[in-house]
């Protein structure tokens, strides 16, 4: 409908632009942070939680237990997109942790673990921990982050992203060589720097692949270092607490990080647009872009099925919510597509239900107006009956803020 937003934002060169956001969001740095991480700071200051250090892996077990991330979510990145970058390889990755709310990035030895925590209000906000073992260890906010973590490709609000780079023998990265991922993204452009594993037929992609030589032998043969199942001849597995990078866990990253963004964005429009005028029609753009995404339209489709390693699909599903006849919109399809039903979970996301409830009224109207047919553009061509009425009825099923209007 509305073509001029930047829903896709194609290639990672580094033109940020921060400018729009200082602007924009005044507030940020000034306001306090709601979300799970600064309620855990709450309670380590109160002293009624008490996090565990441990020699293996410091404090992360213990965050990964009281912010309820499973382990399982772990994925290996070995390029050096981060502050700790001195001591990531290929060798000595960094091991990216998530739920809905949270992602959590260490790397052994490193001095900090770093943190993003999703804020209804602010979007991400920044965090560290101190790995020294003290008395009393505290998530301290760093607005430092978002020199990277703010910029188009974000769509200029804190956000996270996930990326695919051809990447050097010693984890550095080909800058130019960046491409931003989501659900959109070919399989075969993915996952440069990451380590996958899981099996995925012979669809080619870019993980498990440092340095030219590889990268090199990977283009004359695609199968060259894919179907990975075990990472044990490329590193010391035994220092993580789990021994894989999950690829199904690695694709629900790609869609949720920019789900996120662009409800941020989206809630963040909102206000501006109620909060000058009247009218929430300047939000229209951000809203309809959300839509198309929440609704996997132009997602990319799988050639064949793909599986991965951990326990992270089937924990994941797990946590429902259900509707009556056991539905989640959580539940993996994976064979040819990344979900069973393509309306994606991240409408229960705290940020969702924070939207302005203007905001909020009109996306279940245009979400109602596509599940009903009443809107024939082609891009929701795509959406089967069966998949419309399936959709329908587990948020009726299970989600409470519905207008009334949805449960006839
Ligand atoms: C030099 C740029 C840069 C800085 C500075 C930076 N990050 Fe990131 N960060 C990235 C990039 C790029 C990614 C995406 C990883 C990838 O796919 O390569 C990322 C990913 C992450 C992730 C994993 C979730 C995700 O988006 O994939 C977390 C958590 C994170 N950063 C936290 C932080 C924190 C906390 C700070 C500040 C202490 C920080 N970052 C500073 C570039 C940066």
């Amino acid at each position: 409908m509305v073509a001029c937003f930047p829903d896709q934002p194609a290639v990672a060169a580094d033109n940020s632009d921060r400018a729009g956001f200082d602007e924009e969001m005044r507030g940020y740095k000034t306001t306090a942070a709601s979300g799970a991480i600064a309620a855990l700071d709450r309670q380590l200051e109160h002293g009624e939680v008490k996090l565990v250090h441990e020699k293996a892996h410091g404090y992360l077990l213990s965050l990964l237990r009281e912010l309820k991330i499973p382990a399982a979510s772990q994925l290996l990145v070995a390029s050096k997109t981060s502050p700790n970058k001195a001591v990531i390889s290929p060798k000595n990755p960094r091991a990216l942790y998530f739920n809905d709310q949270v992602n959590i990035a260490y790397v052994p030895s490193a001095d900090l673990i770093e943190l993003a925590a999703a804020d209804p209000e602010l979007g991400v906000v920044f965090y560290t921990l101190d790995q020294k073992p003290v008395e009393k260890p505290r998530l301290v906010r760093d607005d430092r982050c978002l020199e990277c973590h703010v910029s188009s490709k974000t769509l200029n609000i804190p956000g996270l992203m996930v990326r695919s780079f051809l990447t050097k023998d010693d984890g550095d990265v080909d800058v130019l060589s960046g491409l931003l991922v989501n659900h959109r993204t070919p399989l075969a452009e993915r996952w440069g720097g990451y380590y996958v594993t899981g099996t995925h037929g012979r669809q080619a992609h870019r993980g498990n692949l440092f340095g030219p030589e590889a990268i090199a032998r990977h283009e004359k043969d695609t199968s060259f270092n894919a179907n990975i199942t075990d990472l044990k001849t490329f590193l010391d597995v035994a220092r993580y607490p789990e021994p894989g990078s999950d690829l199904v866990a690695l694709m629900t990253l790609e869609h949720q990080a920019h789900a996120q963004n662009l409800l941020t964005r989206l809630h963040h429009d909102a206000v501006n647009a109620l909060g000058t005028g009247e009218s929430l029609r300047p939000a229209y753009p951000a809203l309809e872009a959300a839509l198309r995404y929440l609704l996997f339209v132009d997602e990319y489709g799988l050639a064949s099925p793909v599986r991965g390693t951990s326990d992270f699909a089937r924990q994941f599903e797990q946590q429902g919510p259900k509707d009556k006849q056991g539905r989640t919109l959580r539940q993996f399809d994976l064979k040819t597509r990344l979900f069973k039903f393509p309306c994606s979970y991240m409408i229960y996301s705290p940020t969702f239900e924070a939207l302005p409830a203007p905001a909020r009224k009109h996306f279940y109207r245009r979400l109602l107006d596509i599940l009903d047919g009443e809107d024939p553009s082609p891009e929701f061509a795509s959406l089967t009956p069966e998949s419309r009425r399936a959709i329908r009825e587990i948020l009726v099923g299970t989600k409470l803020d519905l207008p009334a209007d949805w449960r006839l």
